[in-house]
Parts: structure tokens; C-alpha cells; sequence
């Protein structure tokens, strides 16, 4: 039986827990939180309604310590030698793309991991700065890039404090993570930041997930549980229609306006966009809006 959510929290990665008959069980304690897992199937309702309670219950600081456990608990989720997911293939076109779209090869890889972009970055000639803020995925990515035979530089920091000593070309932020950042404002500060590390005539790619266009009632469901929790608790009023939070980290789903919108506000516009995995991850290539 494959799980597939959980309940407080989630697990990271779904794929290790050992099969079970039963529909539910608590398989850990993390960040001070019990991790309840259930069956595909038999509770679907009762995931969307736990996964609904724990948006609205936890505030983003919970959130926050929990994704950094997450990252922090399971590095060798991310080691490049066994993980690489279906749409690599795909993320090898764009940085392709990307070597037409960039004015010059200084490429900052944001939230590098173990080095698993940097390889198909740096195969296209671009000469690649990893960042990262855990020390134990920067000492693998070094060493990711000596056994793997490609030059790149791997730093540990913080995205939103990182300081370049010149403007990158490229400012490549990796799959998904414009969809874990909570909420608008801290969408808008992460673009900011990008346009800031980057040159005039330079390029940003951001990814995130969409939302289902054709299944509403799920998110709006959530969405009511999360808001109700919320003010009956005073836990997180700030939770927005597309959170979510499974496999232990943070998500939100965007309806493209949304996006569209947040781009624009950041004095940016899409330059292209790259549907993967079956549409459900977009890839968008932006550049300085024309008449910024
Ligand atoms: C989903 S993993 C991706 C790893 C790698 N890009 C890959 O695809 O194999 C996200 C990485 O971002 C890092 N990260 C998360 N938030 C960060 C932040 N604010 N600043 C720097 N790194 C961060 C985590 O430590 C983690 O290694």
C-alpha cells in the first residue's frame, strides 16, 4: 500500500516508509510534533482535513523549523548519486536555453543542495556558485563536484542574506522552491533579491506548482479548515487558498494569475516558461521588465 500524506506533519520522503495494512499509523516525533501517516484511499478526507488544521494551527515559524528539519534530518534524500528526479531531462534543456537567454556565464545556483543543477549548469559553460544554508549539503556538493569532474564553487548561505561581490547573468533558484516560500510577502522579498544579485540584462528562473484548474473543492476545503483553525487558535491568519503542507516541507500551489501578478509587482516579466512533469512543475525564465 504506497502512503501518501500524513497528519500534523508529513513525512519527507514517502517512499521509505515500510508498507503497512493498517490506514494510519504515528511513525515518528519531529520538530516537537507527532508524525501520523496515512493509507492512500481509505482517508482522503480526513488527510485534507488534518493537512487543512495543521496550515492553520502551526504559524510560519513552526513551518519553518519543521522544513529546515527536514533538509537538515534526511541529506541523503538529496545526494545526486541516487536521487535524480524523472524530469532531469528536462531541467538539462532549460539550462541549454538559458546559455541563449544570458548575457554572459556568472551563474548563481540558489538552494544548490548537493550539487545536482550545478552539474548540468556547469555543462553548459556557465561558471556556477552554489549556495546553500546547511554546511552538510555544501561539503557534499564539494565533493559531488570533484567525483563528478565539473567546476563549480559551493558556498553556504542564506538566500535572503546572501551579498554577491558583482551581479550574476543568471539567477537560477532551484525546482520548486519559489512554491515553499509562505506567503505573498515573502514571494515578493525572495524576487526582489533575485533582481538585486542580478545584472541589468541578466535572467532569473524561478519554479513552483500549480493548482489543479479543474478540481476546486479540495483547495477550498482546506483552505476553509485552515482558515477556521487559524482564528480559533490564533495560529497562522496569514494561510493562503493553494497551501499546502505535505512530505514534511511547505507549498503553495499557484493559479497562474497569481504568479503573473507577482511578477509584474517585482518589475519583472516572463521571458519563457517550461512546463515539466506533466504541467504540474513550471519552470519561468524572467528578465527586467521593458519599461522598468
Ligand atoms: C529541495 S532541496 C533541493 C536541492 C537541490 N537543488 C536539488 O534539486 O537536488 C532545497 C535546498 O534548499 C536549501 N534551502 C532552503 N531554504 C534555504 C535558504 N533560505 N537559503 C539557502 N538555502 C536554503 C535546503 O537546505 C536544501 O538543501
Amino acid at each position: 500500500m504506497k502512503v501518501a500524506q500524513a497528519g500534523l506533519t508529513t513525512t519527507h520522503n514517502a517512499t521509505r516508509v515500510k508498507t503497512t495494512t493498517r490506514n494510519w499509523r504515528v511513525s515518528g516525533y519531529r520538530g516537537g510534533l507527532l508524525v501520523v501517516e496515512f493509507a492512500r484511499g481509505a482517508v482522503d478526507l480526513l488527510n485534507l482535513c488534518v493537512e487543512g488544521g495543521s496550515l492553520g494551527l502551526l504559524r510560519r515559524d513552526d513551518v519553518d523549523r519543521i522544513v529546515f528539519d527536514a533538509y537538515d534530518g534526511e541529506p541523503e534524500y538529496y545526494d545526486p548519486d541516487s536521487y535524480s528526479p524523472a524530469f532531469e531531462i528536462e531541467e538539462a534543456a532549460l539550462a541549454e536555453n538559458l546559455r541563449q537567454l544570458a548575457p554572459g556565464t556568472r551563474l548563481l545556483d540558489a538552494f544548490c543542495g548537493q550539487g545536482r543543477e550545478a552539474r548540468l549548469l556547469a555543462a553548459q559553460g556557465f561558471e556556477v556558485t552554489g549556495i546553500d544554508r546547511l554546511p552538510v549539503m555544501i561539503e557534499r556538493a564539494r565533493k559531488y563536484g570533484k567525483a563528478a569532474g565539473f567546476d563549480a564553487e559551493f558556498t553556504v548561505a542564506e538566500f535572503e542574506r546572501y551579498e554577491a561581490a558583482a551581479p550574476y547573468d543568471v539567477v537560477y533558484t532551484s525546482a520548486w522552491m519559489y512554491s515553499t516560500l509562505q506567503g505573498r510577502e515573502c514571494r515578493m522579498n525572495f524576487l526582489r533579491h533575485c533582481r538585486a544579485l542580478c545584472a541589468e540584462d541578466g535572467v532569473i528562473v524561478i519554479s513552483y506548482k500549480v493548482r489543479s484548474t479543474t478540481r476546486h473543492w479540495p483547495d477550498r476545503l482546506r483552505h476553509i479548515i485552515a482558515r477556521t483553525i487559524a482564528l480559533l487558535t490564533c495560529g497562522n491568519r496569514g494561510v493562503e487558498l493553494g497551501d499546502r503542507l505535505y512530505y514534511g516541507l511547505f507549498w503553495h500551489h499557484f493559479a497562474e494569475f497569481t504568479l503573473d501578478q507577482e511578477i509584474a509587482e517585482a518589475g519583472l516579466r516572463s521571458l519563457s516558461t517550461h512546463n515539466v512533469n506533466d504541467g504540474k512543475l513550471v519552470f519561468r525564465v524572467l528578465g527586467a521588465a521593458a519599461n522598468d
